[in-house]
């Protein structure tokens, strides 16, 4: 694994990932404010979440990433996915975590990254992602 690129697109993840859950909390706020405070629970672990490939980067490697870029895009996206069907977009979004547990647990299983500080980011993340994967089921198949 190249660590380097594996974390910069970490970076990049996590940001859009924390512009698309901070904006659909904004757009839940009025009519589905339970909705809106589950968005801004995982927007904040997101964050933190990319702070933490961001410092990893930083420290190790003295590399810099700018992050208002990433942001700007998950807003970006959440804004023009809403506007198709907003129970699609959710369903891909935990779609998406689901897939990001399965990776970072074979990561975390097969030893590749045995001795690595990198391997702490891994299981840092493990159990937000976990969490994260869930909202579709909680606030929509529930409803089918
Ligand atoms: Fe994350
Ligand atoms: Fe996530």
């Amino acid at each position: 694994m190249n660590i380097i690129k594996d974390a910069k697109r970490f970076v990049r993840m996590e940001n859009i990932g924390y512009g698309v859950y901070d904006q659909l909390a904004l757009f839940n706020k009025r009519k589905n404010p339970q909705l809106a405070n589950r968005y801004k629970k995982i927007a904040k672990d997101e964050f933190n979440h990319g702070r933490m490939f961001k410092a990893y980067l930083k420290n190790k490697y003295n590399i810099n990433s700018r992050i208002s870029i990433w942001i700007f895009l998950g807003r970006l996206s959440a804004f023009f996915f809403s506007l198709k069907s907003k129970e699609n977009y959710v369903k891909f979004l935990s779609d998406k975590e689901s897939d990001a547990v399965i990776r970072i647990k074979q990561i975390i299983n097969s030893g590749e990254l045995e001795n690595s500080p990198y391997l702490k980011c891994y299981k840092a993340i493990l159990n937000d992602e976990i969490d994260h994967s869930k909202v579709y089921a909680e606030f929509y198949a529930k409803s089918l």
